[in-house]
């Protein structure tokens, strides 16, 4: 349990720090930005019900794995993988993973930016009355400029602070009061929605399907990519996690928590949206830009009180964010300081300073009209939206299948049966078997079936 340098490996101080910290890393923009928007696009309730199995068939199985994974070797990415199966190249997994995480929070850190920025309009009054252009056109003024490079860096600067204090004192410590606070206010915020005459309208769209939707492939990326996202899995973040554990935690309770969690996070965030867009007669599918154009229309709905909600609401929001992008850094962070015996403080402004480099393009390309608008890569796709899904649907359910292989394809029955805390139960046949065939089949139909959208 010790590292290169000799030190002992640093540990999660109690459980209840673990599954925070887990949880702050799987509740963030994935669930309130994110959600909503791919839910707008994809059609509603057919998403949210493929979406939903994804979770429960994929996304528990590779959670546990990446615990299993992480406790088991103590150590990071890539190396956890060199320790169990040395000689093999499943330490390649690991490194997807690290790729993974450069490229995922480059863009995150941009849209944490945004949320940072609307929550200084509500501190100094730029959000206090309706722009004059109205909301969307506030939004898209802002997004077309260069301002977000700036609120990326500020985002960065304050992951690069927390994370340089180490996992103890900085990630475990974030969010123990934060994130409950951000749970009761979309509660609130979504029993408010709904009174505001779209609820019809908008619980249907979020919760009846429109059974020709199924028939469309696409949907079934765009939702495997969410559940990926959504619950930091697929890139390591969680074996990282993991591997802060002491040996005897009991997984499966841990694992059912967090996505329990998660998922209530984002059902809930789509009661609070999609009342309000239709309510506003605002378009579901209106992209990135969907809760920041909604929520502020709710916000002045309220009236006086709206700005303290709004300041309130995108603090939360901010520092939910913040947890995640904490933990997708770590990732990177814990993978190069082993691998060139750097300090932990040096080795986080260095990849942090990269990592912000690689975000100014899709700071400046997410709407056709921005600096970089022009710029298309995969399928046609501006830069953000290409690294957003390369990164979300294609690596990280990449990196899930991997690692459900790994464990499932080369422990042991025992292994798996002790490692996952299932002990010789039903449950651990049952989750064995899950990973050595369910998990792969699925997630490999999912991309044969989306082929055309490259
Ligand atoms: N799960 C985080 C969110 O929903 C994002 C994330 C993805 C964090 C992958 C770590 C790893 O905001």
């Amino acid at each position: 349990m010790s590292d290169l340098n000799g030190q002992a490996r640093e540990q999660w101080a109690t459980r209840l720090g673990f599954i925070l910290a887990a949880m702050g890393s799987a509740v963030g923009l994935g669930n309130i930005w994110r959600f909503s928007y791919v839910a707008g696009e994809s059609g509603g309730a057919a998403f949210l019900i493929i979406y939903l199995l994804a979770i429960l068939l994929i996304g528990f199985p590779v959670m546990m794995s990446e615990f299993m994974i992480g406790r088991r070797s103590q150590s990071d990415a890539v190396d956890s993988f060199h320790k169990i199966s040395p000689g093999r190249p499943w330490f390649l997994v690991g490194g997807m993973g690290v790729a993974a995480g450069f490229i995922i929070l480059s863009f995150y850190a941009v849209v944490a930016g945004w949320a940072l920025r609307y929550l200084i309009a509500y501190i100094t009054g730029g959000l206090w009355n309706t722009p004059s252009e109205g909301y969307g056109s506030y939004f898209g003024g802002f997004i077309t400029s260069y301002q977000p490079i700036a609120w990326q860096f500020v985002i960065m600067a304050v992951t690069v602070g927390i994370v340089v204090m180490g996992v103890k004192k900085g990630i475990e410590k974030s969010n123990k009061i934060l994130m409950p606070l951000l749970g009761i206010l979309i509660v609130i915020l979504a029993i408010y929605s709904l009174t505001l005459g779209g609820a019809k309208e908008g619980l249907s769209f979020l919760f009846k399907p429109d059974w020709d939707a199924f028939a469309d492939p696409n949907v079934y990326l765009v939702a495997l990519g969410q559940a990926f996202f959504s619950l930091s899995l697929g890139m390591a973040a969680l074996i990282t996690y993991g591997s802060y554990l002491p040996q005897k935690e009991k997984l499966p309770g841990a694992a059912g928590s967090v996505i329990a969690l998660d998922t209530a996070f984002a059902v809930v965030a789509g009661i609070m949206i999609f009342p309000a867009v239709f309510a506003f007669g605002m378009d579901p599918g209106a992209g990135p830009g969907l809760v920041f154009i909604t929520l502020p229309e709710i916000f002045n709905n309220i009236g006086g009180l709206g700005i303290v909600v709004g300041l309130l609401f995108f603090f939360l929001l901010v520092a939910a964010a913040i947890s995640s992008a904490i933990s997708l850094l770590e990732v990177c962070v814990a993978y190069f300081m082993r691998k060139f015996s750097m300090s932990r403080r040096a080795t986080t402004i260095v990849i942090g300073s990269i990592i912000f480099l690689i975000g100014i393009p899709s700071a400046l390309g997410v709407d056709p009209d921005a600096p970089l608008g022009g710029l298309t890569l995969i399928g046609g796709r501006g830069f953000f939206d290409s690294a957003d899904f390369l990164a979300s649907n294609i690596m990280l359910p990449l990196g899930g299948l991997l690692i459900a292989m790994f464990v499932g394809w080369t422990w042991d029955k025992s292994e798996i049966m002790r490692e996952s805390d299932f002990g010789q139960s039903k449950l651990g046949t049952v989750f064995r078997w899950v990973l050595i065939l369910a998990v792969p089949v699925a997630i490999l139909a999912v991309f044969i079936n989306s082929l055309n959208q490259f």
